[in-house]
């Protein structure tokens, strides 16, 4: 089930990108700047109507832009066929948008069926694909979406989103209907999969959390499409641009800070401090993930193991908030197996 082909991500530029819908006094997007370097995970943070869902539908020109410029590799995409673009370019929708009078196979098949695969290796990339996303094909591959639970249909979508394997992704709050836990679970997932696959992704959400878990860098966008601030979620947590800023990340930023902290930031206090009970935390997992844990387990400590499951010291509730209280260098492995989960 090894979907990643080496397809290293695409430079996406806009420059100077406007959008004014027809008849309307004031531009849905005005003077959108930005650099997206092959393989970054962007996300678009911004309220309802600020214009995340024009600027990225510009890039695969579902809708044209007024004026300004979008290149992607350093071709201008106006001078692209759109429908030859859209081949290239990985699309998830918001409300997800699979046909529903297709079976899932079908909805997974419909971006090869347009390139002219074979019959054999669409059917070959169908199945790789559900597995990927954790969709036993010979279970889901003949069913409708209807048949399907929301998480499992998004799901789907990005499975078809990734069919031909494109080096661009933009993705229109892809978790969106999901209940908290299914997000997490699927957010780890992608993350797993990105991991491998290093496309260049633009992923819009409503939600900081989500932002801060999943991105290499977030834009905070205000109404128009305006960046209010471009940067790592480290940096904008720790030092948000403005008062905007800072209302959108709301309350505790600290808390949300512990996502992108190892465990092993922590001074781990010795192994038989913990119960030794069957909930553990993974050297791999962020300072949240073992919040979490403490907090659902109600224990004082938990054990902390190595990659082979061997206990290599505890994490108490106390010994996180004093990596708080210090200065912590922020380790970008900490993003990556941010979601995990529990160890053991
Ligand atoms: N076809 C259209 N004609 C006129 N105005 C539009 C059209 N589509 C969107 N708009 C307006 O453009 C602005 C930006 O819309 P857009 O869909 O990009 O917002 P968004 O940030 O994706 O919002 P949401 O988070 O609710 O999905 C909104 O004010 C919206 O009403
Ligand atoms: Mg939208």
């Amino acid at each position: 089930m090894q979907i990643a082909r080496n397809t290293s991500g695409a430079r996406i530029v806009l420059d100077g990108v406007t959008k004014t819908y027809h008849n309307q006094p004031i531009a849905a997007v005005e003077n959108f700047s930005m650099t997206v370097e092959p393989g970054e995970l962007i996300m678009f943070v911004g309220p309802s109507g600020c214009g995340k869902t024009t600027t990225m539908k510009m890039i695969n020109r579902i809708i044209e832009p007024t004026s300004g410029s979008i290149s992607i590799d350093g071709r201008d995409v106006l001078s692209l066929d759109p429908n030859e673009l859209r081949r290239h370019i990985g699309y998830v929708i918001q409300q997800i948008g699979l046909f529903p009078h297709m079976t899932i196979a079908e909805n997974v098949a419909v971006v090869p069926r347009l390139l002219g695969w074979s019959k054999a290796k669409t059917t070959e990339r169908v199945e790789e694909l559900l597995a990927t996303v954790e969709l036993e094909p010979s279970e889901f591959a003949g069913r409708y979406p209807k048949q399907l639970s929301g998480g499992q249909q998004q799901r789907v979508g990005v499975a078809r989103a990734l069919a031909a394997d494109p080096p661009v992704m933009l993705m229109d709050e892809p978790f969106g209907a999901t209940d908290p836990i299914t997000r997490e679970k699927l957010q780890a997932e992608f993350l797993r999969l990105q991991e491998s696959l290093g496309k260049t992704i633009i992923f819009v959400t409503h939600d900081f959390d989500e932002a801060v878990r999943l991105g290499d860098r977030i834009a905070v966008l205000s109404n128009r499409s305006q960046i209010e601030q471009f940067d790592t979620p480290a940096n904008i947590l720790t030092s948000p641009a403005n008062d905007y800023v800072a209302s959108f990340i709301g309350h505790g930023a600290a808390i949300k800070r512990l996502v992108l902290i190892p465990v092993t930031e922590a001074k781990l206090g010795p192994v038989g401090q913990s119960a030794g009970g069957p909930i553990t935390v993974s050297v791999d997992d962020s300072l949240r993930d073992a919040l979490d844990s403490l907090v659902l387990t109600g224990l004082p400590a938990l054990t902390v193991v190595d990659r082979s499951e061997r206990p290599v010291g505890s994490i108490s509730v106390d010994r996180i908030s004093a990596v708080l209280g210090a200065e912590v260098p922020i380790a970008p492995v900490a993003r990556r197996s941010a979601g995990t989960g529990q160890g053991a």
